[in-house]
């Protein structure tokens, strides 16, 4: 059987990764996958990350499985950190946590549910989204479509037609939507915004589904997860996909949640019901050190402001770095205008750039970004920039955008 297949297409983002591994140009520039990166151009293990595995080294525990849907400590302190401690859903216990391996985990699950137990729903994404947003919500069976999201003139969004979009769409489908920090466009809606967002979805009868894999990663903790706390004070039902891969470091830790919100403690009972025969039927229970770590972090007062103050370092690295590039093309005389980087929020930014021009990045400078353009942010370095910033200047000024 083996013998009749032939190779599937590389991964848009993760097969990047690989080629960028094999390219033997010593000058190379990762800018491809969404990791960040440190002024050395290293990926930094946290300091909290490190001490709460050194307490968790020193007070070791067994390993026999956790429940289906995790550690119920750990999915309380998710729910804190998107919805703060003194959230009324969580004193009306109108939520419900699984922890999951990874943000993606949690987008298949949350697919496998809707898919099973709505099996009429559709699936809303904005256009553009993360490429894999594609693969998952495919493979768990559901219809998907678009809404108008981004407009590449301006580079902000776009706001008549995301409304006009999101009205057209019929009752009882789902709309997923990035809590903060957009993927691929870095552009989120402002919190005016979310309140009307809510208002359509609530108007409409939509179910919104949320990917939350950059919380602290655009403003702050509390202020990225503002567009979520909004749409809840409009809708009485929602679910959260988060990830700690970004925002913890935890990438190969693979720690994720799903958050179900219902109406009431007895429908969130049930809801999660259907969410647990998922997972068994899945990976059966998630995996639990990552996710012990940043329940670790985030239980102790020191420690997660420890975190924070890590997470205002990234940010503002991040956000050095949007700046630097803008300037850097400007300074050298480059007649596209990069200031739009410089508001938009999270790792990523789509540079314009058409697929044509990231080919030749690739091929001729051994600069890799993704193929709608996509460049992530955070894997620019003051000590890349100029380098980079050639790049870009001359493949702007010798292959046309496609
Ligand atoms: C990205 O978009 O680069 C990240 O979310 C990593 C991934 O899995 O694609």
């Amino acid at each position: 059987m083996l013998e009749t297949l032939p190779m599937a297409p590389a991964d848009p983002i993760l097969g990047l990764t690989e080629a960028f591994k094999k390219d033997p140009n010593p000058n190379k520039i990762n800018l491809g996958v969404g990791i960040y990166v440190d002024d050395e151009g290293l990926s930094p293990l946290f300091r909290t990350v490190h001490k709460a595995e050194e307490k968790l080294w020193r007070g070791a525990q067994p390993k026999a499985y956790l429940p289906i849907s995790g550690s119920v400590e750990y999915g309380r302190a998710v729910q804190k950190l998107i919805f703060s401690a003194d959230s009324p859903l969580i004193a009306d216990k109108r939520l419900r946590t699984a922890q999951t391996p990874g943000g993606t985990g949690a987008l298949r699950v949350a697919g496998d549910f809707l898919h099973t137990r709505f099996p009429k729903a559709r699936i809303w994404f904005s256009n553009p989204t993360w490429n894999n947003h594609f693969n998952v919500f495919e493979a768990a069976g559901l219809e998907i479509l678009e809404y108008p999201y981004f407009d590449p003139a301006t580079h902000t969004l776009d706001w008549d037609g995301l409304l006009a979009g999101l009205r057209a769409i019929p009752a009882g489908d789902v709309v997923l939507l990035h809590g903060c920090c957009h993927n691929p466009t870095g552009v989120d809606p402002s919190p005016a915004q979310w309140d009307e967002i809510g208002r359509v979805l609530a108007e409409h009868n939509l179910f919104p589904l949320v990917d939350l894999a950059y919380q602290g990663f655009g403003d702050g903790v509390d202020e990225d997860a503002e567009g979520i706390r909004i749409l809840a004070r409009h809708l009485p039902e929602m679910l959260i996909c988060s990830s700690f891969s970004k925002n913890f470091g935890l990438y190969n830790e693979r720690v994720g949640a799903l958050t179900v919100v219902a109406e009431s403690d007895d429908a969130a009972e049930r809801a999660f019901s259907h969410v647990k025969a998922v997972i068994r039927a899945n990976y059966s229970n998630p995996p639990a050190h990552g996710a012990l770590i940043v329940k670790t972090i985030l239980a102790e007062d020191d420690l997660r402001a420890e975190w924070e103050a890590e997470l205002v370092v990234i940010r503002g690295r991040v956000q050095q770095m949007r700046e630097l590039f803008a300037a850097t093309m400007k300074q050298k005389g480059v007649e596209q205008d990069f200031s739009f980087m410089i508001d938009q929020k999270g790792m990523f930014s789509l540079s314009g750039l058409s697929r044509e021009q990231v080919d030749w990045l690739k091929r001729e400078k051994a600069v890799y970004m993704v193929g709608s353009g996509r460049v992530n942010v955070a894997g620019m370095t003051a000590r890349n920039m100029n380098a980079l910033c050639d790049a870009v200047a001359e493949v702007l000024a010798t292959v046309n955008v496609g």
